[in-house]
């Protein structure tokens, strides 16, 4: 059984006065058993927060890597540094990375491999924009983005991928694709994986959504037979509105 996994993505936001005092917070509530919870904040803080989480199920991730283990690539992070920290996840692939920092799926597919070579779980991104998706091309486009960015990716790894769902028009934008939206891409994501790795593997993938996801649509989106989980970024940032997220079932 799939286990529902909501995760954060802070992006570039919050000092770490800001992120002292999301922890605090957010450390004082109690989760849901049945849930994984992540938090993907900047490399700043991910010492800290992997020590101020440490006696806890939340898990901390990067929200970016480089593809080599070490080497003189001045500015950059690798997964043996992060694995190093205790940090257990990594987002890979995010639309905003491959749109503003020159991300191509042969680049995800290097980091991806990295990621596993050393450890860290990756969240791996897919999504189309919104011309793609006005003409019709949002099926073939995040195709062709997993199985590129999977290529020669072995079933050992593959079954400890998440695979986040985010369309780029509904990030950011407070317009989320619908359930039945989401869920049709989560699942045709389910059936690539499953030509990919086999059933039994895809079965056991988690695909969250992405894209514009709050309290209010939080319940309707997390209870769609494909959609197991959510990457969300603008709602993460106050630990209220996360926590009703996280406990979307109490809705
Ligand atoms: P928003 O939830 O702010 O739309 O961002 C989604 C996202 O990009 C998470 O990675």
């Amino acid at each position: 059984m799939r286990k529902k996994f909501i995760a954060g993505n802070w992006k570039m936001y919050k000092t770490f006065e800001e992120t002292l005092s999301f922890s605090e917070e957010f450390k004082k509530s109690e989760l849901p058993e049945d849930v994984k919870v992540g938090l993907m904040v900047p490399y700043p803080y991910l010492d800290y927060m992997v020590k101020a989480f440490k006696d806890t199920k939340v898990l901390i991730g990067a929200q970016n890597i480089h593809f080599e283990s070490e080497g003189a690539f001045t500015g950059e992070v690798s997964c043996k540094m992060l694995k190093s920290l205790g940090v257990t996840h990594a987002i890979i692939g995010h639309s905003e990375r491959r749109q503003y920092f020159c991300e191509t799926d042969d680049s995800v597919n290097l980091k991806l491999k990295a990621a596993f070579k050393d450890g860290i779980f990756p969240i791996f991104c897919v999504g189309e924009n919104l011309t793609q998706r006005e003409e019709n091309d949002a099926f073939p486009v995040v195709e062709k983005q997993i199985r590129k960015g999977l290529y020669e990716i072995p079933e050992e790894y593959g079954r400890n991928l998440t695979i986040a769902y985010e369309p780029v028009w509904a990030i950011g934008t407070g317009v989320n694709a619908t359930k039945e939206e989401a869920n049709e891409m989560c699942s045709f994501i389910r059936n690539l994986l499953a030509d990919i790795y086999g059933k039994e593997t895809a079965d056991e993938i988690i695909i969250q959504y992405g894209g514009s996801v709050k309290p209010e649509n939080s319940k309707e989106l997390l209870s769609m037979e494909d959609i197991d989980g959510a990457l969300v970024g603008g709602a993460s940032l106050k630990a209220d509105t996360f926590l009703s997220i996280i406990n979307y079932k109490k809705l």
